[in-house]
């Protein structure tokens, strides 16, 4: 019986894709104040601003393209004998298309738009206007189906059940800064997982893995899988 694998990535697997991080030196959080543009309170105050952020990072997703990282990643999924669970704090789409399926975007997705007063969600424009009405109910409140900072994550019981079921644990390009995504790496030990961290440098839970692979993702992540789908001796 193969072993259930839970991936957990971060921006710092679409860095080399040319998407920002946050915590980085040059970071998104040291251009834009997070206060303004990824909490509820922020767009309340300036939905204008919130659409000019995510418009902006809307707009080098589709620039983009996925590197070897992403598309070892979707290798693995396709030829693990056993489960392999992609869980994303990325809200880009860089992991499907490398070929990756079944992607849990915790944080959201860039390409969706969420209504704030029905709840209606629909594949995001290009560019999302702050007074554009919700295409189910009208109401000028549409914002980008992204989780802000204060807000639940989304498919949090799968994931806490992919954890639980985890044989393999490996997080990639996460700087485990915040929860509860810096949180999953204990969740896995507790369930006997062994943990892995592949990531530019050791992250804040470093502690908490088995082993660190340390260097850039798109080297690493897939001389990793590599690896792991050698054919078994
Ligand atoms: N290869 C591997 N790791 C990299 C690379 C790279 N080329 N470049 C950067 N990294 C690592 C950095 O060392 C850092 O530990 O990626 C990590 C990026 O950390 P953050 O910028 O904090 O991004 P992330 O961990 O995804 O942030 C979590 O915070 O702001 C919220 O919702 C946002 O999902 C995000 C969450």
């Amino acid at each position: 019986m193969a072993d259930n694998i839970v991936i957990l990535t971060g921006a710092g697997i679409s860095a080399e894709s040319g998407l920002g991080t946050f915590r980085d030196a040059g970071g998104l959080w040291s251009q834009y104040d997070l206060e303004d543009v990824a909490t509820p309170e922020g767009f309340a105050r300036d939905p204008g601003l919130v659409h000019e952020f995510y418009n902006a990072r809307r707009a080098n997703m589709l620039a983009a393209r996925p590197h070897a990282g992403h598309e070892a990643l979707a290798r693995l999924q396709r030829h693990w004998p056993g489960r392999v669970t992609l869980i994303t704090q990325n809200i880009d789409d860089l992991h499907e298309r490398a070929g990756a399926r079944d992607v849990i975007h915790m944080h959201g997705e860039l390409s969706r738009a969420l209504c704030a007063a029905c709840e209606h969600r629909w594949d995001a424009p290009a560019e999302m206007q702050p007074d554009a009405p919700c295409p189910q109910c009208a109401a000028p409140q549409t914002r980008p189906d992204v989780v802000w900072f204060g807000e639940i994550p989304y498919h949090m019981e799968r994931i806490g059940k992919a954890l639980s079921e985890a044989q393999l644990f490996v997080a990639i390009g996460t700087s485990g800064a915040v929860y509860p995504a810096a949180g999953f790496v204990a969740e896995a030990a507790q369930a006997g997982a062994r943990t892995i961290e592949i990531n530019l440098e050791r992250s804040e839970v470093a502690g908490l893995f088995d082993e660190h692979i340390l260097g850039p993702a798109s080297q690493l992540v897939p001389e990793w899988a590599d690896r792991m789908l050698e054919p078994r001796r």
